[in-house]
Formats: structure tokens, C-alpha cells, sequence
């Protein structure tokens, strides 16, 4: 059901809900807001076929996809996924973080995958599109977000193996609180020494849903004993860290050096991990991106040669991890507290974010 019609964003052209949620309502919804539970009242659209290419741009209220029981996607998985966030500054205006990377993830994402590439234009019309429409569900506070979640999926209904002929693009948003339940106090991460979300030559690299159902047994496993995360080890050789089910992960060393597990190509480039290595150089830290050995980690946690441990990510933010956990495997981090490498990276790339540090990267891209 739209009511009114309009043109926006580079031809994305405007559905408006008839019943949109009244502004109580909204508010209500967005008091507390959780992870990924509540979503607006809009979706951007956009529709491609080997034919013709992209077309049928068009924000529409938000609502379930009719999907023939067929479709490519849900037999083969080829789907991907980008997430970004939407900040309210003091004055009221709206900005996204390095938008221009998630749509190169995006493509990046589709040519492993055999999807379409969306060009950069349309992600970006896309997402200032649908936050216009919605710019009411964009929070503020300091820790306080719109999550939007852009999804690209082969979308034709026929059961033949092949790269898609036709592709649905959506984008959905979400007003979003900390990632974590216990907000930005450290979470314990579990070591899974088995399982692993990606391999040599594999997916790991790009954002693609498989990866993700890869890690679930782990996320399990990890939440069976009391830990918020799972990292993964290297598939090939089990020994070197890599990242977590959703987010990057980063050392600190005694001396200051700033240690990241290398992009080996089972990891996925995370724009906060660039970002955040770029403001602790800034700040002085020496940073190696390298092999990070559990047992070197262990060894170097045990004797305080690494003093601080966190996660990275869109959703995640800067994660400070308290203890490493496994099977055989126990070890706090330093005094088991957020480290102060860590609070001051945090706070810095929060503070550009949410406007209250000026952008000197030019990362910012006001949306409304
Ligand atoms: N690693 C994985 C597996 C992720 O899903 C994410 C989240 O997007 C990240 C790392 C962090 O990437 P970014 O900082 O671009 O959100
Ligand atoms: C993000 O940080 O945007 C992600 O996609 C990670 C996911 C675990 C929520």
C-alpha cells in the first residue's frame, strides 16, 4: 500500500507507507534499541536482469519479499551483504562512514559471488534515499545509530547452477543500540580449534551469507560457555588467529605496537579495522599487519607482552575482550578491563562518527 509518490536519490523513486508508525509508536521502539530488532517503515529496492541491467529503483514500504520457493538464492546461497550506519550530529544533520568502501566491498562481494555489480552511484542513492524517507527512525545518543543492512540476492526461480541472471537488491534499516548486551564492558571470546568459517580460495573475503551460517555451530558452542564471540582460526593450518563470526580483531603489545591478523584472503577487509589501524598510527602506534599465532598470543597474554585485545566492526564498533576461552584454553587480557589503547580508539573514531571530532579523512558523507 504507498500513498504518495516521488522521485529521490538518483531516480530511486519514493512508495510512501500509507500507515507509516505513528511518531509514539516510533519513539516507543526506539527507546532502547537492541541489535537488528526493529525496522523502518521503508526498504530501498532495485532490480537487475542480464538484459537489461539495473533498474526498478524505488523506495517502498517495508514488507516481506514474495519469493518463488525456486529462487536462486535459496538453494545455492548466492547472496551478499554490506553494513553501515547512519549517525544524527548535534545540529540534526544525518551522516554514513565511508560509505564509498562498503559499495566497493559490494562489488568485490558480487564478482566472487557471480552477481551483478551495483554501481557506487546507486548504493549511494540508495541509502540517501531510504534515510531521507526515514530520517525520523535516525536516534540520537552517544551510542546510538541507524544500522542499514544493503542485501543483493540471485533472485530468478530456476535450479540450474549458474551466475544469476536476475538480482533483487534491498536495503533495510534498523535503529540500533550497542551490539553487545553488556554494552561496551569486555565480552569473553571462545576459540573454535575445529570448525572453521572460511578456507584458502574460499569465501572468507567477502561478505557473503555462507560465511556466516559457517560460524554458527561455533557461536553456539562459544555462548555454551559463557563467551559473546567465536574466533576462527585459519583453516589451513588451525594456529594463526584470524578474525571473529562478525568483526575484526586487534593486539596490543606492551611497548605500544599495534598488532592485526594480515588480510591472508579468508579475512574479511573491515572498513573500522582500516579506519582504526589509520587513528592509531595517527596516534603514534607502530602497526604490524602479520600472522597472529594463538600459542604466540597465549604465551604473550600470560607474560603481559600483550597487553589489550578487541573487536572491530560496523556493528560492533570497538569491542574490548576481557578473556580468551577454548577448549584447554583460559586466559584473561591484561586485568580482565578495557584497556586504554583501546577506550582512546574507540572514542576517537566515535567522536568522528557522531560529529563531535572534526573529519579530517573526509570519511563523512552527509545523507540528509
Ligand atoms: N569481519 C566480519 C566477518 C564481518 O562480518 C564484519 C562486519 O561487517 C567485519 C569483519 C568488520 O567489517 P566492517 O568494519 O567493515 O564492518
Ligand atoms: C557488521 O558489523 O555490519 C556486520 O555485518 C557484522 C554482523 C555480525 C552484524
Amino acid at each position: 500500500m504507498t500513498a504518495e509518490s516521488s522521485v529521490q536519490g538518483a531516480g530511486f523513486a519514493v512508495h510512501r507507507a500509507a500507515a507509516p508508525r505513528a511518531p509514539q509508536e516510533r519513539d516507543r521502539l526506539m527507546a532502547q534499541p537492541r541489535f537488528g530488532e526493529v525496522f523502518t517503515d521503508h526498504m530501498a529496492r532495485a532490480t537487475w536482469t542480464a538484459a537489461d541491467g539495473w533498474g526498478e529503483r524505488r523506495v517502498e514500504p517495508y514488507g516481506p519479499l514474495a519469493l518463488d520457493p525456486a529462487t536462486a538464492v535459496l538453494h545455492y546461497g548466492q547472496e551478499i551483504f554490506e553494513g553501515l550506519k547512519a549517525y544524527r550530529h548535534a545540529d540534526g544533520s544525518v551522516w554514513t562512514f565511508r560509505p564509498e568502501a562498503n559499495a566497493a566491498r559490494l562489488a568485490v562481494s558480487a564478482r566472487r559471488m557471480a552477481l551483478p555489480e551495483l554501481p557506487v552511484e546507486d548504493f549511494l542513492a540508495s541509502i540517501e534515499a531510504l534515510v531521507s524517507v526515514d530520517v525520523d527512525w535516525v536516534p540520537d545518543g552517544p551510542e546510538a545509530s541507524l544500522y542499514l543492512r544493503p542485501v543483493l540476492f540471485a533472485s530468478e526461480a530456476l535450479l540450474v547452477v549458474r551466475g544469476a541472471q536476475r538480482a533483487e537488491y534491498v536495503v533495510i534499516a534498523s535503529p540500533v543500540g550497542p551490539y553487545f548486551a553488556s554494552g561496551v564492558q569486555p565480552v569473553s571470546i571462545w576459540i573454535a580449534q575445529d570448525l572453521h568459517r572460511a578456507g584458502p580460495g574460499g569465501t572468507g573475503a567477502v561478505k557473503t551469507m555462507g560465511n556466516y551460517a559457517a560460524s554458527l555451530v561455533s557461536q553456539n558452542e562459544a555462548r555454551a560457555h559463557g563467551c559473546a564471540q567465536v574466533c576462527f582460526l585459519d583453516a589451513a593450518t588451525a594456529r594463526n588467529l584470524e578474525e571473529l563470526g562478525g568483526m575484526n580483531l586487534v593486539l596490543v603489545r606492551r611497548d605500544g605496537q599495534v598488532v592485526t591478523p594480515a588480510l591472508s584472503g579468508s579475512i574479511l577487509p573491515g572498513i573500522t579495522r582500516d579506519a582504526i589501524l589509520t587513528l592509531l598510527r595517527e596516534a603514534g602506534h607502530p602497526v604490524v599487519e602479520r600472522e597472529a599465532p594463538l600459542a604466540e598470543v597465549l604465551g604473550d597474554l600470560a607474560s603481559g607482552e600483550v597487553t589489550e585485545v578487541f573487536a572491530c566492526g560496523t556493528a560492533a564498533v570497538v569491542a574490548p575482550i576481557g578473556r580468551l576461552r577454548g577448549n584447554g584454553i583460559d586466559q584473561q587480557v591484561g586485568d580482565g578491563t578495557a584497556g586504554p589503547v583501546t577506550v582512546a580508539v574507540r572514542e576517537r573514531l566515535t567522536d568522528i562518527q557522531h560529529g563531535r571530532a572534526p573529519d579530517t579523512h573526509g570519511w563523512m558523507h552527509r545523507l540528509v
